[in-house]
């Protein structure tokens, strides 16, 4: 591709992913604030690791925060090279906690959103606890970090907005490829009209492995009703937003190390590779098409190889269509690692994100020229010159280890945001539970055998029924205009057909009497 051929193209302000950084001195304009940032971690088991890698280079960086405070339910257990730091006592050390300190590391994650000096917290334990604690740390005046998916049903996901909106406390939701700045400039680039009126995006996050997906957790001896605290970790003591237990009692679940380690598989923890995977992919994507909540949401797929118990589907693909006049399919088998690509399709051009990047971040996205004449063009299997092309400044531009992670930038935004005391982070709730929404639905129209659509009054999923169809066939007949993704300045580009002259001719023949018009 000839240089000339390209036009590079530096994303603006937000869409540069352009946030300032956090540092001593934005944080030291916050009015009445901690000297530094006190940060709780509650759920350190894998992924809170990188949480607490992050913020202890944040500190060797001088930047104002420190990790303060660590709760798990599970003692902890360091085997090397199969489980690092994972646990309570572990990550105490990793954090430089004394262990003995009940108020800073403890099994109650409420002991510590009591303490002052935790200012915002982490939480990155299973799905099913994620709304609660939230909901507890907006309530305690703590700025919360939650893992995707933002949580395990829709109404708690609503019930998290409502929340930070009301008691005005920052938020971000952990899909970390929000940092990525490909997708925010490739909003800019859809919202403009430059392909035309947005028709159709494709996700997917195919996976593959010989033990089954998840099973490569590994379970250990040592994991136990004596080092768990199985009875918090199922949560069944608590109520969740709609007055029902978080989650079975013992009695129903008993202790096994599986469900433990691996609770991924079951769907009273999570919902299998529809919120654990989907999440990321769809967050993004609805991110760069300017959409929000869907219209209609339906689910398919199924258990076809991995019976080892599990509950959750090995392929699966939803399919969610927008008032905004498109669709999104978001697709993977957890046994077969070819993706479908992720792209946007517009009636002038289609976007094409790369597939590869360097680290956390793609290198960016190519679009490629429709140019739909008129007879029906021809399937193609080769990809013509790209008529545009943006490259990420994050590829171009690599830092060292931990620093140059996705997550790494996400947090730096967050705490940016804590110290402003700006809600607008990169991946706000308001964004999550759209994106988790949709894939809830999806999850739930292929266990439930029922077709969703959103509604926009109850915030609520509700049963479809045939309006959809028979909605968008009446504009057909009224020649309406299409709708457009939010945001969208485009006018009526791309988004027109051009009827052939002897349309003219169509029409009912009322009476025996032809309805075109005379002449030619
Ligand atoms: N953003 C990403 O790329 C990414 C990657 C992996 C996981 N995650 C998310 O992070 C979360 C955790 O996943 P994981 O793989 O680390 O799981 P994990 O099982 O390794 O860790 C979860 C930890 O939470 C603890 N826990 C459970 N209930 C608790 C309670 N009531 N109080 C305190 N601790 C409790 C468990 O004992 C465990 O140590 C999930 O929501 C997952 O979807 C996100």
């Amino acid at each position: 591709m000839s240089k000339s051929s390209r036009r590079s193209f530096l994303a603006s302000s937000a869409a540069a992913g352009a946030a300032m950084s956090f540092t001593a001195k934005s944080y030291a304009q916050v009015p009445g604030a901690n000297a530094r940032v006190g940060v709780g971690f509650l759920g350190v088991g894998g992924r809170c690791q990188q949480h607490i890698d992050v913020i202890l280079k944040m500190r060797e960086l001088n930047k104002p925060v420190a990790p303060v405070a660590v709760c798990d339910v599970w003692d902890g257990q360091v085997v090397a090279n199969l489980i690092r730091g994972r646990g309570l006592y572990p990550s105490a050390e990793r954090c430089g906690l004394n262990r003995d300190d009940r108020n800073h590391v403890s099994k109650d994650y409420r002991k510590i959103l009591e303490q002052k000096d935790v200012d915002v917290v982490c939480i990155a334990t299973p799905d099913h606890w994620h709304a609660r604690m939230a909901i507890d740390a907006m309530q305690a005046g703590k700025d919360v970090y939650m893992e995707k998916p933002m949580t395990r049903t829709i109404a708690e996901a609503i019930a998290v907005v409502d929340a930070a909106q009301k008691l005005n406390r920052v938020v971000t939701v952990g899909v970390q490829s929000m940092a990525d700045p490909t997708w925010l400039a490739a909003n800019e680039y859809v919202k403009a009209g430059n392909i035309g009126h947005v028709l159709q995006g494709q996700t997917s996050y195919f996976r593959n492995s010989s033990v089954g997906q998840w099973r490569y957790y590994p379970l250990t001896r040592e994991m136990s009703p004596t080092t768990v605290d199985w009875n918090m970790w199922l949560g069944h003591a608590f109520k969740g937003v709609d007055d029902q237990p978080l989650g079975p009692t013992p009695a129903q679940m008993p202790f096994d190390r599986a469900v433990w380690a691996q609770w991924r598989c079951y769907w009273p923890f999570g919902g299998g590779m529809f919120t654990d995977l989907f999440v990321h992919q769809t967050t993004h994507l609805i991110a760069a098409m300017g959409l929000k909540f869907p219209g209609r949401v339906t689910g398919g797929g199924g258990l076809y190889m991995e019976y080892d118990g599990r509950d959750v589907p090995d392929v699966a693909t939803v399919v969610a269509d927008y008032e905004e006049g498109c669709q999104v399919i978001i697709s993977a088998t957890m046994l077969n690692d070819v993706q479908l690509g992720e792209t946007i399709r517009g009636h002038l051009g289609t976007i094409k994100f790369s597939p590869t990047g360097r680290a956390d971040y793609l290198k960016g996205f190519e679009v490629y020229g429709q140019y739909p004449a008129g007879g029906p063009s021809k399937p193609k299997d080769a990809d013509s010159k790209p008529i545009h092309e943006y490259v990420n400044p994050k590829f171009a531009s690599p830092k060292n280890g931990v620093e140059d992670s996705a997550t790494y930038a996400l947090w730096d935004n967050f705490l940016e945001c804590v110290a402003a005391k700006r809600r607008m982070t990169l991946s706000t709730p308001e964004l999550g539970a759209a994106a988790f929404s949709t894939v809830n639905m999806g999850a739930n129209s292929y266990r439930n055998g029922k077709v969703y659509f959103w509604d926009k009054d109850g915030r609520a999923p509700k049963e479809a029924d045939s309006s959809w169809a028979t909605k968008l066939e009446a504009r057909s007949k009224k020649r309406d205009t299409p709708s457009q993704v939010q945001g969208w300045t485009g006018g009526d580009r791309g988004s027109k057909l051009v009827p052939p002259a002897y349309q003219r001719l169509e029409g009912p023949w009322v009476n025996g009497a032809d309805p075109a018009p005379a002449g030619n």
